[in-house]
């Protein structure tokens, strides 16, 4: 990798208030330190007890962490659990009828569910699931829009021990069927129509495109909610409505028991390779970093009104709205529509209106929405809020402080939490009662989450210097598997560079001199574009896969609201189009990549050329094309290159 070196310095240090100090529930460093010092004196039995606070076991374990078959940990293995009824269950008798679920539909409608109304719409939509013939084990695909009904699904499915995989609505029915064929589900849950920022998408049209793909045949019944008055304009024996399926299930449903590391969900990411991975995640370590997390990062208060932004499609939906919230009893708000609808002060005339006191959202949304009005949170009433967060890529210093100052008017921590798909949980982040924050820093790790910066060696790299991420220790809501694929699994997480010991986040960071970490970006051939991890390889292999395409290589450009834009590199099969007709394929190419993949994968922009830069042993210099794609000088040496010529080509290209 060479030396990495991150070119930001900041020094501005914000602790949290006294008023917040106090009332934490972890207060003041002492207590972050306490809690590190327990658990490196005891690692096991550090989070043996965590488990038993925070978890309600049918049957407690007697083994916390199993290593025999590293890096196939187990955690807390005769343990038995049920994640619904930690979420549902447990709370009836002192929050029965407490609000779960504040559901912001995209017209402002709002829907309160409380944990009873919610364990009965749970119960009897998992006697339906269990009526089509869903067993333990049996996998589900989730395709439906955000809201109350997703959650059901999910916690439903976890209730009768089937194994959910939800697909994020956005994808195309490619990517759908790719991850139903994959997991070889049984049953597809999705509804007719979405609604976001007024506009709708028909679902089960792209469900039953995804079908007709072909390679589905595990799939008998196809569940439809139906969430707009819009008939599918297909309906065959295979599909039964929402509605009809739990017309006269019981309410109650006794809940299949699990043993820890029995696999509650699947989610699909993108790696470094054109298939997505199946992250696989357990039912006990995987809930216990959710409850963690909650009570730690997020400093749950019993009154708290908590709200994540997020989609269920997105492992930050799994863990802090399906899951984490309900599993520690809170109220949250759920919203079904995007930022900036009808008008870009949604979010803040919903946080004045539900009163959250909590807010988790990612850099993406904020920079958005600094640009379209960043006086118009002063027009609201934002006095509940006491604490911020944020996820999924860097967040930039002035973002932060927009944030800070205008959000959280100066007394709201920001909780900058840095995990992946892959650990299930929050790993880096400050404990906001505890950490000094600094703006673009995630500052420091979890007590009992042991990450560190290495070169390629594995040694620790000094402060200052950056390297690579790792985490040295297994963690209990870590990845157990890659759904299928036990060897990428290995490979991916804990190459043999590092004799298989340290699992490899993907990203690059350093660490200053107060131990603080900052994340640099991915070190693969992954992509961060508004939060969203895409690889280049699944681009590339849309692209080609259009019949005009002969080559195409994916890059990205720093953008200034979604972080990173995507541009595509195109040789066509026929000479290289001009003027209209290079826009008119271009135009093409991203309705293919749209239909192929998702909206979120279209190429920003398109560069076509008579051929790549490569050298003269065929592998594509992909260095220049990030360069180019910047505007940036070319640095790199350019003597092995076959073909110099193209470089001008590329750069005076971009549609
Ligand atoms: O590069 C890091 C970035 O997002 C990647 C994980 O993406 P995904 O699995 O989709 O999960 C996103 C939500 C947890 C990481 O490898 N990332 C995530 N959070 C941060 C971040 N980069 C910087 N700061 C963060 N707080």
């Amino acid at each position: 990798m060479g030396t990495i070196d991150s070119v930001l310095k900041e020094n501005r240090l914000f602790p949290p208030t006294d008023d917040f100090r106090v009332k934490a529930n972890v207060s003041g460093m002492d207590g972050y330190n306490a809690l590190c010092d327990k658990a490196n004196a005891d690692y096991a039995g550090f989070w043996g007890e965590l488990a038993r606070e925070l978890v309600s076991w049918k049957t407690p374990f007697t083994k916390v962490l199993n290593e025999d078959n590293a890096p196939f940990f187990k955690w807390f293995e005769d343990g038995v659990l049920n994640v619904s009824y930690n979420c549902l269950d447990r709370h009836l008798d002192a929050r029965g009828d407490k609000t779960a679920i504040i559901f912001e539909a995209d017209d402002g409608a709002v829907t309160n569910v409380t944990y009873r109304d919610l364990y009965t719409r749970v119960c009897q939509f998992a006697n339906g699931l269990k009526s089509l013939g869903v067993q333990k084990g049996d996998r589900v695909v989730i395709y439906m829009p955000h809201g109350v009904e997703a959650v059901t699904a999910m916690q439903a499915c976890a209730r009768i021990g089937a194994i959910h995989s939800v697909v994020f609505g956005g994808f195309s029915a490619g990517a759908l069927r790719d991850r139903i064929q994959d997991a070889a589900a049984k049953v597809v849950i999705t509804a007719n129509e979405t609604v976001r920022g007024g506009k709708t998408t028909p679902l089960k049209a792209i469900t039953d495109e995804a079908m007709s793909l072909g390679g589905c045949d595990s799939v008998q019944k196809i569940v439809v909610f139906q969430r707009t008055q819009n008939a599918p304009e297909k309906w065959d024996a295979l599909n039964i409505w929402w509605h009809d399926l739990i017309q006269g299930q019981a309410s109650e449903c006794e809940p299949e028991w699990m043993s820890a590391e029995d696999p509650l969900f699947i989610l699909y990411t993108s790696g470094s390779t054109g298939k997505p991975k199946g992250i696989q995640h357990s039912t006990g370590g995987y809930f216990l970093g959710t409850q963690v997390t909650m009570k730690w990062v997020f400093d749950y208060k019993e009154n708290d009104v908590y709200w994540c932004t997020a989609d269920v499609g997105w492992i930050t939906g799994h863990s802090y709205i399906a899951y984490g919230p309900l599993g520690i009893g809170a109220t949250q708000v759920v919203f079904e529509g995007v930022p900036t609808y009808p008008d870009a002060s949604r979010f803040w005339s919903m946080i004045e209106k539900h009163k959250v006191t909590t807010f988790y959202t990612a850099p993406t949304a904020i920079r958005s929405l600094i640009k379209l009005g960043g006086d118009l949170p002063k027009k609201h009433d934002l006095s509940s809020l006491r604490l911020l967060g944020t996820v999924g890529e860097p967040i930039n210093p002035e973002a932060w402080m927009w944030y800070y100052e205008v959000v959280g008017g100066s007394r709201c921590p920001i909780v900058d939490t840095w995990w992946q798909t892959e650990t299930g949980a929050n790993m880096i982040a400050p404990l906001p009662g505890a950490a000094p924050t600094k703006p673009g820093s995630c500052t420091l790790p979890l007590p009992g989450i042991m990450a560190d910066i290495v070169d390629e060696s594995g040694a620790p790299v000094e402060a200052g210097k950056g390297g690579f991420l790792v985490i040295s220790k297994p963690w209990p809501s870590m990845v157990r598997t890659i759904w299928g694929d036990p060897d990428r699994f290995k490979k991916t997480y804990f190459p043999e560079d590092y004799n298989g010991k340290l699992y490899l986040a993907g990203d690059s960071a350093h660490r200053d001199e107060n131990g603080y970490i900052w994340i640099m970006g991915r070190i693969d051939d992954v992509l961060n574009v508004s939060g969203h991890r895409l690889g280049t390889m699944e681009i590339e292999s849309a692209l080609v896969a259009n019949p005009l395409v002969a080559e195409a290589a994916v890059v990205g450009k720093p953008h200034d609201i979604k972080g990173e834009s995507v541009v595509a590199y195109v040789v066509l099969k026929n000479a290289r189009p001009e003027g209209d007709d290079a826009k008119r394929i271009a135009k093409e190419l991203r309705e293919w990549v749209a239909h192929e993949i998702g909206k979120i994968a279209q190429p920003d922009e398109i560069r076509f050329g008579d051929n790549l830069p490569k050298t003269r042993s065929g592998k594509i210099m992909r260095r220049l094309l990030r360069d180019i794609a910047k505007g940036a000088e070319i640095t790199a040496d350019t003597s092995t290159l076959e073909n110099p010529a193209i470089l001008d080509q590329l750069r005076q290209s971009a549609i």
